[in-house]
């Protein structure tokens, strides 16, 4: 076959002016395309660099691809911005792996994604939303929960998170939203803060997916309130440790599973994500978000890094994601046939 991949690179991505320092966070490096390509070639493909924004535009309408291996993010600070890509191979119906647009836009939109896996009976923190200066003038903190985490509403990469977004009090909480509400130019997300570990799901497959691991992300060095944030991020190997699988309480694993099939199922996620955790001191484990464009760089990438703990090799990931959109296709095809 010939696949597709569609993603945007950090150096071809535009500064944009006057934005955060970590505008660009969640954009991804040459590395991570090449060895996405590797793996795929590896299974007797060939692999064809698409891009994404104009590149892939011009390229998905000049190239003739079987299917799109997808890891774009999309362009600019839109809610929706993971749709791009896939909307515009659904236009030209190319098939691709991955989630679809809905379910792309609608997690990267955190509130709307922990309004449905509430439906859907899965714990997660308490939350209200700021949408700017004067809903946040007029926002009552008195029944509040704190402390409080504040975090920009549809960001990814912990874009926006740092030790200091735990808030103790009312005026912490007004200060972090009017900052994050000026510098990320979006709706802010409030929600209780959950103290205790911090854990990550890998799924992959469909109906159901398979859980590649559940993963522990502990701080090195001992803190009080750990936080998994942008500087923890980008410096994770000289301060975290990942625990794979993740040493805790059978029961608290098995909840950790059915929320992270119950969410997976809600959300209408296809193919693989990963799910982020915090489990409270009384062994609940609260959905904190979904990322159905996990990052995938081989070395630092968190399901790349759980993969490799759990014994799979890189390849075998991909080719797993891989496997798990060509049976969806095929099951489709035939089930299109079969109502025909
Ligand atoms: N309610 C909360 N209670 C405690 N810690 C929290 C809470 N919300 C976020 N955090 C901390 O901030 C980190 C980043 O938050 P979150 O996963 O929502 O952001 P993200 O930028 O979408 O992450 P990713 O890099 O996985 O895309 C979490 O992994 C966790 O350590
Ligand atoms: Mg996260």
């Amino acid at each position: 076959m010939r696949i597709g991949l569609t993603y945007d690179l950090k150096e071809r991505v535009p500064e944009p002016q006057g934005r955060p320092e970590d505008a660009l966070e969640e954009y991804d490096s040459m590395e991570t395309v090449e060895a996405i390509a590797k793996a795929i070639e590896g299974r007797g493909h060939a692999a064809v660099r698409l891009g994404g924004g104009r590149d892939f535009l011009n390229r998905i309408l000049a190239e003739k691809v079987d299917l799109v291996f997808n890891i774009a993010e999309g362009l600019g600070n839109f809610r929706s911005r993971e749709a791009q890509v896939p909307s515009v191979l659904e236009m030209l119906g190319v098939p691709y792996s991955g989630s679809d647009p809905l379910c792309l836009a609608l997690t990267l939109e955190k509130p709307l994604a922990k309004r449905l896996v509430s439906f859907a009976g899965v714990a997660t923190p308490k939350w209200m939303v700021i949408r700017d200066a004067a809903q946040l003038a007029e926002a009552d903190w008195g029944v509040f929960p704190l402390p409080a985490f504040a975090k920009p509403a549809h960001e990814g990469s912990s874009k926006g998170i740092r030790v200091t977004s735990r808030l103790k009090s009312t005026p912490q909480i007004v200060e972090a939203v009017k900052g994050l509400l000026e510098h990320y130019r979006q709706p802010v997300m409030v929600e209780e803060f959950i103290d205790g570990d911090e854990v990550t799901v890998g799924l992959v497959g469909n109906s159901p997916p398979r859980v590649v691991g559940i993963m522990r992300v502990l701080p090195r060095r001992k803190t009080d309130h750990f936080v998994y944030s942008l500087e923890v991020k980008r410096d994770w190997e000289s301060l975290l440790t990942y625990e794979c699988p993740a040493q805790l309480a059978t029961g608290v694993l098995q909840d950790i599973v059915d929320y992270s099939l119950r969410a997976f199922e809600a959300l209408g996620c296809r193919d693989f994500a990963r799910m982020d955790f915090r489990i409270s001191p009384d062994g609940i484990p609260y959905f904190l978000e979904v990322n159905p464009l996990p990052g995938l760089n081989p070395k630092s990438g968190d399901l790349p890094i759980m993969a490799r703990k759990v014994g799979w090799t890189y390849e075998d990931l991909i080719s797993a994601v891989l496997d798990a959109a060509l049976q969806r296709l095929g099951a489709k095809a035939q089930d299109s046939h079969r109502i025909q």
